[in-house]
């Protein structure tokens, strides 16, 4: 039998991963958070302080680093910064990174990799289009920006973190722009894949309107 591949992209704060974490344990799928993969590297830049703009130094710390995926967790070079990923110093830099054609085509690669002959559900911003193009399903989930302002911000208020809807709102439209805008696999909607907002949505809601699909 094939192997069963689901792609899940959107902007930040759509849904994405917690849907993806749920639909994976319901239908014993591995989840590839792609997100926490260019959140890694971003960090590591940031803790060394690389100039983006240096060619060199850019594939100089991809080919020094590693960056493992076990369960909901990720390694950094062997560190677990599953939490440090998520601070907003680096959801502020991480898109700076991710449009960097060098640093997607090293993540693109261990992505593909990790899914290699096993059933997967991937989350990220050019699964469907780029990543994985004949994915079994493809979905594309969208909330309002303000929705999705207000998740982000319960989250890192619940972390916390001292911030305003505002502050969230402006942080996540400016990363949008750079996903969209982006050159090399921008975020966009695949032709083929189920859009659905999820705007005033429960999460469960989500879930069923996904496996409803799937049946
Ligand atoms: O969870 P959230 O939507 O806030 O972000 P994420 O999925 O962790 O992704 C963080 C950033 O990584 C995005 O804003 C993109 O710049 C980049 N990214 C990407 O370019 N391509 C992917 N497949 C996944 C993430
Ligand atoms: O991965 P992505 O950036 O698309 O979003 P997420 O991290 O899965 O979701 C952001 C926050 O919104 C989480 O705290 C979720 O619990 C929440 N959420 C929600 O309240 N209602 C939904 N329908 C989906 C997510």
């Amino acid at each position: 039998m094939d192997n069963i591949s689901i792609a899940l992209d959107g902007p930040a704060g759509a849904g994405k991963s917690t849907i993806a974490k749920i639909i994976a344990k319901r239908k014993n799928l591995t989840y590839i958070d792609t997100g926490a993969m260019y959140r890694a590297i971003a960090l590591k830049i940031l803790r060394e302080g690389i100039d983006i703009d240096k060619e060199e130094s850019i594939q100089k710390v991809l080919s020094a680093s590693s960056i493992d995926l076990e369960g909901n967790d990720i390694f950094l070079d062997g560190q677990l910064v599953t939490e440090e990923i998520r601070t907003p110093k680096v959801n502020n830099f991480v898109s700076h990174v991710a449009r960097i054609p060098l640093v997607r085509m090293k993540m693109v690669e261990l992505q593909r990799s990790i899914a290699a002959n096993k059933n997967v559900i991937m989350d990220g911003r050019d699964i469907g289009t780029y990543v994985i193009p004949n994915a079994t399903y493809k979905f594309y989930l969208t909330a309002s920006i303000e929705e999705r302002a207000k998740r982000r911000f319960i989250e890192l208020r619940d972390k916390g973190f001292d911030t305003t809807i505002e502050i969230v709102k402006e942080e996540i439209k400016n990363r949008d722009k750079i996903d969209i805008e982006r050159e090399f696999a921008p975020l966009r909607k695949a032709e083929d894949a189920i859009e659905i907002d999820t705007t005033g949505k429960s999460i469960e809601d989500v879930v069923e309107e996904i496996l409803n699909y799937m049946k």
